[in-house]
């Protein structure tokens, strides 16, 4: 694996198809998971640049825990508010406030690091300059070293590759009640803030390509995704006929994608609640974190018995642990 951006970076890994990758990295992480240290020399005497454009708990601290276990050093730069402000449009006549080109910039972290791995977020501003993926893709151009996505406009492939080691997880320890192919149900929860799409984008993305489930999204009028990560999943503004005989429910706010980075709902109806959670196959709830409890997600859901959101952030280590592997791995 040269880069690791989204699902499609799996395409041309040396799994065969991509549902396999998927399938060979979850179970890759889980072996990890039981044993952490067994490739603690992997990454002797190289060095993991991470580079935070934007706040992060989970991803930077699973990360750094991560490269740790594979004998890695990393290195943290916290370029949105340590670092000179990073100019990324080609030809840009640099007379505003940025300082640095990326075209300048990210050669140097080739030259200190082994692997970029690198977080920003969208605007939420300007749809095709967030989906153009400029800033991610700039590195990549520039940096000539691989580039891991911390989170970018638009995805967050990290958490989605979680997501799924976590649900391959309950379903191995799970050998009653669960059908071999389980109902995902990704639903849309209000939230006070706009927030990107990336989470449930990258979610769709991985979902569907995976081909392992019943994809269901829900969500209010207004908030469709992107059909480029959706397409393949069925698709309703009925909630509650979503969530029939669902086996996981992923719980996420996004703003508007086609009127773009918009609030249009707030109705606390679409917040997930024990009452709710009886139409389900006792569902197992997930959700990337951090969350607004009460708004996104009840207490009652968060503190109760269904919920893995815990061992789901637990479990970002054994997918980043996997993915900085596959890197430092030499295909044969
Ligand atoms: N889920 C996630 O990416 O968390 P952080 O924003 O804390 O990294």
């Amino acid at each position: 694996m040269k880069n690791f951006t989204s699902v499609n970076d799996l395409v041309s890994s040396s799994f065969g198809g991509v549902g396999e990758a998927i399938n060979a990295l979850a179970k890759k992480a889980l072996e990890y998971k039981a044993n952490p240290l067994k490739d603690k020399t992997l990454g002797a005497n190289k060095r993991i640049g991470c580079l935070f454009l934007n706040p992060s708990m989970r991803t930077r601290l699973s990360t750094q825990v991560a490269a740790q276990n594979l004998g890695m050093e990393t290195i943290i730069f916290n370029v949105g508010s340590e670092g000179w402000a990073l100019e990324f449009e080609e030809e840009a006549i640099m007379s505003g406030s940025t300082v640095e080109h990326v075209k300048d910039a990210a050669p140097i972290f080739g030259k200190y690091f082994d692997i970029l791995a690198i977080r920003t977020f969208p605007s939420l501003k300007n749809k095709e300059d967030d989906y153009s993926e400029l800033y991610i893709k700039q590195f990549i151009k520039y940096a000539g070293i691989p580039v891991v996505s911390l989170e970018s406009a638009t995805l967050h492939p990290l958490q989605s590759l979680t997501d799924i080691i976590t649900i391959q997880e309950s379903l191995n320890n799970s050998p009653s009640g669960v059908s071999t192919k389980p109902k995902i149900v990704l639903t849309w929860a209000p939230h006070v803030k706009a927030l990107p799409q990336c989470v449930a984008n990258s979610f769709s993305q991985w979902i569907n390509a995976w081909g392992e489930a019943d994809f269901v999204i829900t969500h209010p009028e207004d908030y469709e995704l992107d059909e480029q990560f959706t397409k393949g999943a069925t698709i309703t503004q009925n909630q509650d006929e979503a969530l029939k005989g669902a086996d996981f429910v992923y719980v996420k706010n996004w703003s508007t994608y086609t009127d773009y980075g918009r609030i249009y709902c707030n109705d606390p109806r679409w917040m997930l609640t024990n009452e709710k959670l009886k139409q389900t196959n006792n569902a197992k709830v997930m959700h990337c974190l951090p969350v607004r409890r009460n708004v996104e997600l009840s207490d009652e859901i968060l503190d109760g018995p269904n919920s893995l959101v815990t061992q789901e952030a637990g479990n970002r280590v054994w997918a980043a642990q996997t993915v900085l592997s596959e890197i430092l791995t030499p295909i044969p």
